[in-house]
């Protein structure tokens, strides 16, 4: 049995029992520190990087009491929070240890103790320990490079954690500077128009217009007039109008929800993108307009371009560079950053809306998020907002086959002092899955 090479430390007066605890656990693969008093078991603490503290409750012959196990144990606890510790108690005293863990000490063991239950606590909590700092480590570094990148390029206020995001947003505004048509792919409200603003922010054309048009909100006729202008006369009332793609000229045209385009707005796009060229409704005379083009769609293109409602050319014209924003279920560890930034000011999140939060599918992406946190604060009488003020729809019958990642379950496990039987009831899923699942992340111990 491998003790992960961590750092134990063990406060007890009596010295057998120290060199029990060393002898035991050095031949596990530990690193053993040992101290007969609270004090200089707490300077030790400072020194020294300890993953677990083992320590007993008495520290004089004379003492029964465990007075001095409860205040030791309550000042490791508020200098060194995250530092977990096992209580060595007498059968006489488990009262204590028992009040103790539910104070939030990890673990205790009556002595005499049983060896192999203290090395697969000892195991238990010390990987945890592990997962956790590398989890921890992984954030780290996710925010370095983060704040790496928007001290170099304008992120236009976007909010990530995931790794999927970072390389997105970093791909985006990589690809900014490029004279390119750029195409956003994504489901609703996932965020593909603050991507958009961040490819405009850092192109070589930000400070020229910079213009929006959604195709889905047009009806057909008007569509094409809204694009590329009209002349005196076109249609019955029409007027000499301006489209946007003159509007837009030298900068950049923000095409939203491109697969709502008609056949004859495709074919004229087409035309322009390919030559610079357009006419108004209803003129012959040929424009020439220079436009960055940025179009987003929530519809599956290939597939209409399969069942001949989009034209492949224009397709491949407009997706030089296809960026794809993922679904918010496929990046969880973006939903409590997400959560924090839409609340109003002066509003926390209770930890059971966390977890609620980040359990729920989100159909609707960040703007369903968004939603739901502006509304929770709107209509909750309590500036921390629990999972019952959320108010979030129930959520359909729970997967069993979870793509929950690797930092939530850990989460959840840490919070379940490593029970998985209640990380998987906080997840909402059964303990079969939540093995599978740790299975397939190598989670789990081979025993
Ligand atoms: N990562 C993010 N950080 C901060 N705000 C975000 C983020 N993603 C989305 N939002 C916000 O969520 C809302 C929806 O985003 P956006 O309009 O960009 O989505 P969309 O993919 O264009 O949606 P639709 O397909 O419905 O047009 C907006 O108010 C946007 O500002
Ligand atoms: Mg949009």
């Amino acid at each position: 049995m491998n003790l992960s090479a961590g750092t134990v430390l063990v406060i007890d007066d009596n010295e057998a029992v120290r060199t029990a605890f060393d002898v035991l656990l050095s031949i596990h693969g530990a690193r053993v520190l040992a101290a007969a008093t609270p004090t200089e078991g707490l300077s030790l603490l400072g020194r020294e990087a300890v993953d677990l503290v083992i320590q007993d409750m008495n520290f004089r012959r004379e003492a029964t009491s465990g007075e001095e196990g409860v205040a030791l144990f309550h000042a490791i606890r508020a200098r060194f929070p995250e530092v977990p510790i096992i209580l060595l108690t007498a059968w006489t005293h488990l009262e204590t240890a028992v009040d103790l863990v539910k104070a939030g000490a990890a673990d205790y063991l009556a002595k005499p103790w049983d060896d192999s239950r203290l090395l697969t606590s000892v195991r238990n909590l010390l990987d945890l320990r592990k997962a956790r700092a590398e989890a921890q480590a992984l954030r780290a570094q996710r925010t370095r490079a983060r704040e790496s990148l928007a001290s170099e390029f304008d992120l236009c206020g976007i909010v990530y954690e995931s790794e999927a995001m970072h390389t997105l947003v970093s791909t985006a505004t990589h690809i900014a500077h490029a004279d390119v048509p750029v195409l956003i792919t994504g489901p609703n409200g996932a965020g593909k128009e603050v991507l958009a603003d961040i490819i405009e922010a850092n192109s070589s054309v930000h400070g020229k217009p910079y213009l929006k048009v959604n195709l889905g909100a047009l009806p057909n006729e008007l569509m094409e007039a809204e694009l590329f202008g009209t002349e005196t006369g076109a249609f019955t009332g029409a007027r000499a109008r301006t489209g946007r793609f003159e509007a837009a000229d030298g900068g950049t045209l923000f095409l939203d929800e491109l697969g709502n385009l008609s056949a004859t707005g495709q074919a004229k796009l087409l035309r322009v993108l390919q030559t610079g060229e357009f006419s108004r409704l209803g003129s012959n005379t040929t424009r020439r307009a220079k436009v960055r083009v940025l179009a987003a769609t929530n519809a599956n293109l290939r597939a209409a371009i399969r069942d001949g409602r989009f034209r492949e050319d224009l397709f491949y014209r407009l997706n030089v560079i296809e960026l794809e924003m993922p679904a918010l279920l496929d990046r969880r560890e973006d939903i409590g950053a997400l959560a924090r930034h839409f609340l109003e000011p002066g509003f926390t999140l209770a930890p059971d809306a966390v977890d609620a939060l980040t359990r729920y599918p989100w159909p609707g992406n960040v703007r369903e998020l968004q939603n739901t946190l502006k509304r929770a604060c709107l209509l909750s009488t309590d500036r921390t907002i629990n999972a019952a003020a959320l108010a979030l729809p129930a959520a359909t019958a729970p997967a069993e086959e979870t793509t929950l990642d690797r930092a939530t379950i850990e989460q959840a496990l840490g919070r379940a002092q490593g029970v998985v039987a209640q990380a998987a009831r906080e997840l909402g899923m059964s303990r079969q899955a939540l093995y599978r699942r740790m299975d397939k992340l190598g989670l789990r111990q081979p025993n």
